[in-house]
């Protein structure tokens, strides 16, 4: 048990799976209280017993239940001091341009890009009111990123993640609210299971292009997401921060 986080309450969206349920466990872990927003109603309240935290059924993709998390946080445990705004959609029907349609687009905008910015917009004013406060919003290195074997709604959502946490960084710096991307390489969630069960070829060439050979670990994404959220990096903001095994840097990988 550390004391990284000793205090503080977070709100972690998408936490009952992958990268999010590493870091719910991390930040716990940590001295946290956490309160976890999920559609997965079979394991939130097991999962927040586990960390003496709370659960609260939540569609991220709508205002009243978004702001009914935040609110959660702030009556049950005094303050909303992280926000880690994580959950993300990855479905086979968005693909190439060419052969997504305008409702696959559309889903995929709202569960990836529209809950950022109803998660930031019911987390902020807290923030400003305490005069502090850590927004980790999951972006992906394919925000920086282009690929052949393309997603085309989730590039683009992941693109709009990264810019609108940059841009309220910048606004929110005087007043004490951090806000950073993290953007993970490929990693070994249920999210890339599902996607790439189905297509191994399609798994084999993505990871050729990871220089360490390969995917994530969602544990070291919670490592990351951590970091950004205490006040260890108190003087990050508004970042593009990359936790890819390399991938953004690479230009011919080792065999
Ligand atoms: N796994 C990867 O390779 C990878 C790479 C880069 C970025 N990401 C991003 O990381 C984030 C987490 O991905 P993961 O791999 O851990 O996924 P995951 O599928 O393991 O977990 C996603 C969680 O989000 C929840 N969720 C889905 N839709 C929701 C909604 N409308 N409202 C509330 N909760 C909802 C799910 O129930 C699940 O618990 C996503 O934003 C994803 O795009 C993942």
């Amino acid at each position: 048990m550390g004391t990284r986080l000793e205090g503080k309450v977070a709100v972690v969206t998408g936490g009952c799976s992958g990268i999010g349920l590493a870091t719910v466990r991390r930040f716990a872990e940590e001295g946290a209280r956490v309160v976890i927003g999920d559609l997965d109603d079979t394991n939130g309240e097991r999962i927040a017993d586990e960390v003496g935290g709370a659960y609260v059924h939540c569609d991220v993709t709508d205002k009243d239940q978004v702001d009914a998390l935040f609110a959660t946080a702030k009556e049950r445990f005094g303050s909303v001091d992280i926000a880690f705004n994580n959950a993300g959609i990855s479905p086979p029907e968005d693909d190439s341009i060419l052969d997504t349609d305008l409702d696959a687009w559309r889903k995929v905008q709202e569960v990836n890009l529209t809950s950022v910015y109803l998660c930031c917009k019911a987390a902020i004013p807290y923030m400003l009111e305490q005069g502090k406060g850590s927004i980790i919003n999951t972006a992906s290195f394919v925000a920086v990123m282009g690929a052949a074997t393309s997603q085309i709604s989730y590039s683009a959502s992941k693109g709009g993640v990264l810019s609108m946490s940059r841009e309220l960084g910048v606004q929110f710096a005087r007043q004490g609210v951090r806000v950073n991307a993290l953007c993970p390489g490929p990693v070994n969630t249920p999210l890339l299971r599902e996607l790439f069960a189905k297509d191994e070829e399609r798994a084999a060439r993505r990871l050729v292009h990871v220089p360490m050979g390969r995917f994530g670990e969602p544990e070291e994404m919670a490592n990351a997401v951590l970091f950004l959220a205490s006040d260890e990096s108190s003087f990050i903001t508004a970042n593009t921060f990359l936790v890819d095994g390399g991938i953004s840097g690479a230009y011919v990988t080792p065999l």
